[in-house]
C-alpha cells in the first residue's frame, strides 16, 4: 500500500476542526505518512474560526486519531510526527483584514515558494468563491496551487454554475478537485479494471445480455447530528446526484482509450448526457422519495427522522428512480437506483441481471432457475459474486440449482482497504484529477436531477414514511414489480 513520496506540500483544510477534517482527512493523511508517502516538509494547516493556537490544534487532531483510526494502524512515534506538521490558523474567512495572518504563515514555509499548496475547502459552499478570491488577491493561487471542493457544489443547477464560475475566475479547471469521495474506494475504482481489464464481461455488457441494473446504497444511520445540513439537502442532492450517478456512469460507460484524466470524464460525460430526462409523467411513475418513521434497528428503538431533527419535515430520506441511458448499448435496459438512511443495514451494490436463456432447454427439471447476476459490492466486504445455475449431483434426472461464483478481494488480497480519502488526498498533491468531478459533469448531473428537485419542492409533495429498519416504502417495491422484476436483497 505504500505510494511514492508526493513533492513538499503546504496542506490547507478550510475546515480545519469540523467533523470531516478530523473524522476522514487527519486520519487519511496519518495513514499516508504512516506509509512513507509524506515528505519531511509536508505541511498541514487547519484553518477555522476556533480560538485555538498550534498546540491547541494538535491536542485536538491527537484525540481525533485516537478516535477515528483503527489502534493496530497507530503508532505513537508516526502520531508525534504527523503532530508536529501541523499549525492552526485562526480566521473568519468573511473577514476582509484578517487573511493576512494565513498568508504570513504559509509564507514561512522552509520548502519556500515551490511548494506545492493545496486548500481543501471542507466548508460551506457558499463560501468557495469568496475564499479563491481572497486566495487570489493575496498571490496564493499560483501555478502550483489546487484547490478541493468538497460536495454539494451547490444545491441546483444555478447555483452549481454560480461557484464553478466564481472558483473559474481564480483557478484553472486542471487545478480543481471536485471530491466524490465514492470514486476514492477501491472497488468502484476495481469496476474500472474489472470491466477493461478483463474480455469477457464486455460481450455481455449491452442490452442484448443486461435485463437490468440495480445500484444500492444504503445505510443503516439516520442523520444524526447533521440535520440542519440534511434537512437542506435531502437524499437527493445529497446521494444520488453525486455518488449514484457516478457508479452509474462507471457501470454504463464505454472503454476509454486510456484511464487519464480527460477521456475517463468525456465518457462519465457522456452517460450523463445519455440518461433519459425525467418529465412530469414519469417523475409520478418512476421516483419514489421516502422519509423514515420510527422503528427499530439493530434490535433497538429508532426515532423518526422528525424526531431526529427536532421538527416536520418534507425532505427525503430515501429515493428510488428508475432511468435507462439512452444509447446503442443501453436502450430499453432498466436501471434502479435506490438509497436511504436508517434502511436494514449498510450496504453499497451494483447488481447486473443478465437475461433469461433464449431457450429453456430443461423444461421438465426440477429445482429453480434464475438470471445470472453478478453482483458488484462496493461496501462492506467488497467483492463481486456471479450467480449460476448449476446441476444438483446425483443421479435420476437433472435437477437444476442456483450457486454462486465468490471473489472477496480481502481474501483474494489480504491487509487493510484504504479508506478514499487516502487515495484522493494523495492524487491532489500529485495534480491528478481523473478521480474527480469535471464542471461539466457536476453540472450534467445537476441538470437532470433538476426536474426531480423541482417535482418534490411543490407544497403538496410528501415524502412517503417507511419505518426505520426497512428498505423503504412500498411504493420502491412496487416500481420493479410493476415491471415483473425485484430488488435483489443482500443474502
Ligand atoms: C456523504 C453523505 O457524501 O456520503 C452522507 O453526505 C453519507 O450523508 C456518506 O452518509 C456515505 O458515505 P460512505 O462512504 O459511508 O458510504
Amino acid at each position: 500500500m505504500n505510494g511514492p513520496s508526493v513533492e513538499p506540500c503546504d496542506f490547507t483544510v478550510f475546515g480545519g476542526t469540523g467533523d470531516l477534517a478530523l473524522r476522514k482527512l487527519l486520519p487519511a493523511l496519518y495513514l499516508r505518512d504512516r506509509d512513507g508517502q509524506l515528505p519531511d516538509e509536508f505541511r498541514i494547516i487547519g484553518v477555522s474560526r476556533a480560538e485555538v493556537d498550534d498546540e491547541g490544534y494538535r491536542a485536538l487532531v491527537k484525540d481525533a486519531l485516537v478516535e477515528h483510526v483503527a489502534a493496530e494502524e497507530l503508532d505513537p512515534t508516526i502520531t508525534e510526527r504527523l503532530l508536529g506538521r501541523l499549525l492552526h490558523v485562526t480566521l473568519d474567512v468573511e473577514d476582509v483584514t484578517a487573511w493576512h495572518s494565513l498568508h504570513d504563515r504559509l509564507k514561512d514555509g522552509a520548502a519556500g515558494e515551490e511548494v506545492i499548496r493545496v486548500f481543501y475547502l471542507a466548508v460551506a459552499p457558499a463560501l468557495f468563491g469568496p475564499i479563491c478570491e481572497h486566495l487570489d488577491q493575496l498571490g496564493l493561487a499560483t501555478d502550483r496551487s489546487r484547490v478541493v471542493l468538497e460536495k454539494p457544489i451547490g444545491t441546483d443547477l444555478a447555483s452549481a454554475e454560480t461557484i464553478n464560475e466564481a472558483v473559474g475566475r481564480v483557478f484553472d479547471e486542471s487545478h480543481i478537485f471536485r471530491i466524490d469521495h465514492y470514486l476514492g474506494k477501491e472497488s468502484v475504482q476495481n469496476l474500472l479494471v474489472t470491466r477493461f481489464a478483463n474480455t469477457f464481461l464486455e460481450p455481455l455488457w449491452n442490452s442484448h445480455w443486461v435485463d437490468h441494473v440495480q445500484i444500492t446504497v444504503s445505510e443503516s444511520l439516520g442523520v444524526g447530528d447533521r440535520g440542519s445540513y440534511y434537512d437542506r439537502s435531502g437524499a437527493l442532492r445529497d446521494m444520488v446526484q453525486n455518488h449514484l450517478l457516478q457508479l452509474l456512469c462507471l457501470v454504463a460507460m464505454e472503454p476509454p482509450t486510456y484511464v487519464d484524466r480527460e477521456t475517463v470524464r468525456d465518457e462519465k460525460l457522456k452517460v450523463l448526457q445519455a440518461l433519459r430526462p425525467m418529465t412530469p409523467e414519469l417523475l409520478e411513475r418512476d421516483a419514489v422519495a421516502g422519509q423514515y418513521a420510527a422503528g427499530l434497528c439493530s434490535g433497538a428503538a429508532a426515532p423518526s427522522y422528525a424526531d431526529e431533527i427536532g421538527h416536520e419535515s418534507h425532505t427525503e430520506t430515501f429515493v428510488a428512480l428508475k432511468t435507462e441511458v439512452q444509447n446503442w448499448r443501453w436502450a430499453g435496459v432498466p436501471f434502479y437506483l435506490r438509497t436511504g438512511k436508517r434502511m436494514s443495514e449498510r450496504v453499497s451494490e451494483i447488481v447486473v441481471v443478465f437475461k433469461e436463456p433464449p431457450h429453456a432447454m430443461f423444461p421438465h427439471s426440477e429445482g429453480a432457475t434464475e438470471p445470472n447476476r453478478l453482483h458488484i459490492r462496493v461496501q462492506p466486504d467488497d467483492g463481486m459474486r456471479l450467480h449460476m445455475t448449476a446441476k444438483e449431483p446425483g443421479p435420476g434426472g437433472i435437477r437444476l440449482r442456483p450457486v454462486s461464483l465468490d471473489l472477496s478481494y480481502a481474501a483474494a488480497f489480504g491487509g487493510r482497504s484504504p479508506d478514499a480519502y487516502e487515495r484522493l488526498l494523495m492524487d491532489v498533491v500529485r495534480g491528478n484529477t481523473t478521480l474527480f468531478m469535471r464542471r461539466d459533469e457536476v453540472e450534467a448531473a445537476w441538470a437532470w436531477v433538476a426536474p426531480i428537485l423541482d417535482h418534490w419542492a411543490r407544497p403538496t409533495h410528501r415524502p412517503r414514511r417507511y419505518p426505520a429498519g426497512t428498505n423503504g416504502p412500498v411504493a420502491a417495491v412496487t416500481l420493479l414489480e410493476r415491471d415483473g422484476r425485484s430488488w435483489q436483497e443482500t443474502e
